[in-house]
């Protein structure tokens, strides 16, 4: 495997951190996850404006355009040939002796490499069980930071649950987002998903599904929503770039609706393979 380092491909084995890497001590740094279809990255414009105004968030000084990530990053796919797949990306603050405040002279550390997605076709086709989590997070999540740890401890209570995704909510009537995705409802006819703010990731898949609902004409609110509101839905799910649409169907012990992926969610879900080649989106 090749790997990204700041502006250089190295080996897989020479690609180690320093132990006084900030992004190691402190989780300071952020990350993207970018998917690759056919040789070629989905929505990579957006994943690099995202990559900077969490940079920018968190006061880590790089500028992705300057650096030449765009470029870089499409000679890592070549380097490893990916087809089908996508690449883990991260910046720390870089190195320095150990100390809370931001290090003057610390220089960023930059790396990125193909890593396997496997899309959940089966998910997808028959839907899947969510359970539900106070969120007890920071509320920062708008900043896509390396600091996950309510986000893993949460996806592990899923999985020892047998669910699939775990969905947020601040307080009954604030459901947020999941540990790892974004959560959409369909109510008669209207697609509802929380508001670009604090609270969540403004993810990329949710911004591209924002935009194919409008160009199919599927109502879109973006607004805060209750936990009554998510049991009594007629559709939901969950997106992120690794999962794409997965519906769900179940919310704890509850079915919801007819207890299978509904029309809506199918359509957004196939326009997945139509749209693979979209470099950007057209609104930012
Ligand atoms: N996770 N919300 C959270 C908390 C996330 O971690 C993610 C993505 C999303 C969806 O964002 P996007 O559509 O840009 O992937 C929402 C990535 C995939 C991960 O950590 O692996």
């Amino acid at each position: 495997m090749i790997v990204l380092k700041n502006n250089t491909f190295i080996e897989r084995k020479e690609a180690t951190i320093d132990m006084e890497d900030r992004g190691f001590q402190f989780g300071d740094g952020v990350y993207e996850v970018i998917r690759v279809y056919n040789g070629e990255y989905f929505l990579l414009e957006d994943h690099i404006k995202r990559l900077q105004y969490s940079l920018n968030e968190i006061g880590i000084t790089y500028d992705l355009e300057e650096n030449g990530l765009r470029d870089d990053l499409i000679e890592l796919l070549e380097a490893n040939e990916v087809e089908d797949g996508g690449i883990y990306l991260q910046v720390s603050r870089g190195i320095a002796p150990r100390a809370h405040p931001y290090p003057s002279d610390a220089q960023p550390t930059l790396f990125a490499y193909p890593i396997h997605v496997v899309k959940p076709v089966a998910e997808q086709g028959t839907g899947v069980q969510v359970i539900l989590e106070e969120d007890f997070r920071w509320l920062r999540c708008d900043i896509k930071s390396l600091n996950l740890l309510g986000n893993v401890m949460t996806k592990q209570k899923a999985k020892e649950n047998g669910a699939f995704e775990a969905i947020f909510y601040r307080n009954e009537d604030h459901v947020t987002e999941g540990s790892s995705t974004n959560v959409f409802v369909v109510k008669d006819g209207t697609l509802y998903t929380h508001p670009a703010d604090n609270y969540i990731l403004n993810g990329i898949t949710r911004r591209y599904i924002l935009h194919v609902a409008e160009e199919t004409n599927v109502p879109v609110e973006e607004t805060v929503f209750s936990l009554d509101f998510l049991h009594e839905a007629d559709e939901v799910f969950v997106a992120s770039t690794t999962a794409e649409i997965v519906p769900v169907v179940q919310i704890e012990n509850e079915v919801i609706a007819n207890g299978k992926p509904g029309d809506v969610t199918k359509q957004l879900l196939q326009s997945f393979a139509k749209h693979q080649s979209l470099e950007t989106l057209p609104v930012n």
